[in-house]
């Protein structure tokens, strides 16, 4: 590892679903190794997992010594208030990331203290098989290494995204934060549809399941607009151009898309104001 890309020291805090992709993500990418990694995470089961998979230190409590690059907060918004004042000595030293949902950078300034560089950030489920997408939003005291520091940690798990405007976050937890479930909600209409069509129903649902991952990796493999892949798949006259025309009719399916986008960055905004009463 150059000096440049020196192995980041991490304290990660809470190693469930997201921590421990990210931990994963982390130790896969070279982002760090497991003697640089120290973790706290009070359920047993958890840990055990931990330290079989990764080898990595795992603490069922705050540390009473730690120095390093950055504590990452993975633990569930309802109970980052209280997690936040124990790390503020080891965020001062470095810096703060936290991924909870609806905790905004405000919130989190007030648990680590104002002086501290912190990055909150949005990643999404498909982080744990290493293709997240996640959107980050820097304080004013994060500059150009700690951005580093947060591009290379949420970069292990997927692509990443930065924004200057924090109001934006609501939006992105509707589209990316959401999004992979709209795509499981399609996949499973499409098995259903392929059901009443009149396949064997496993058969309905593998090739629903298949036809959906293999578009996603053929967009993702180029850099043409999807509205551009359609067109090429589309044949005048032919079976698409059926399906589509249905789809397409008055733009139901799309303004139904926006509706639901809109209910969820509705949501966020709610679930934010009731985290912050
Ligand atoms: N999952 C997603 O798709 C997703 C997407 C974007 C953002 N996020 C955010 O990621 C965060 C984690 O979500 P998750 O799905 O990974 O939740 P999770 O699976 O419940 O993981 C949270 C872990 O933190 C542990 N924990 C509780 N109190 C702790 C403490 N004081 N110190 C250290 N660890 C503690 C929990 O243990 P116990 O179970 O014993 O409480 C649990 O193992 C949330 O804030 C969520 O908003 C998640």
């Amino acid at each position: 590892m150059s000096a440049a890309t020196q192995a980041l020291r991490i304290l990660l805090v809470g190693s469930g679903r997201m921590g421990s992709a990210m931990l994963r993500g982390w130790l896969g990418q070279s982002v760090t190794y497991p003697d640089a990694i120290t973790v706290v995470e009070p359920d047993e089961h958890r840990r055990t997992q931990v330290v079989a998979e990764h080898g990595v230190p795992v603490s069922a409590v705050v540390p009473e010594e730690w120095s390093g690059d950055a504590v990452v907060f993975a633990v569930k918004p309802q109970i980052l208030d209280q997690v936040l004042p124990a790390y503020r000595t080891y965020c001062a030293a470095g810096c703060a990331v936290s991924i909870a949902a609806g905790k905004d950078l405000d919130a989190l300034a007030k648990g680590v203290g104002s002086s501290v560089p912190i990055v909150r950030a949005m990643p999404n489920l498909p982080a744990s098989v290493g293709r997240g997408v996640s959107v980050a939003v820097p304080n004013q005291q994060v500059d150009a290494k700690i951005r580093d520091c947060a591009n290379r940690l949420l970069g292990a798990v997927g692509s990443v995204h930065w924004i200057e405007d924090e109001a934006l976050m609501d939006a992105v937890t509707a589209l990316s934060g959401s999004g992979p479930a709209y795509i499981f909600l399609l996949t499973e209409a499409m098995a259903k549809a392929g059901g009443q069509a009149g396949l064997p129903l496993a058969l309905a649902r593998s090739l629903a399941r298949e036809t959906v991952a293999g578009a996603a990796a053929l967009m993702a493999a180029t850099d043409d607009d999807p509205a551009q892949l359609r067109a090429d798949v589309t044949s005048p006259g032919g079976t698409t151009e059926a399906a589509l025309r249905v789809l397409m009719e008055n733009d139901l399916w799309a303004a139904s898309v926006a509706r639901a986008v809109t209910a969820a960055a509705d949501r966020s905004r709610e679930l934010a104001a009731v985290q912050e009463s």
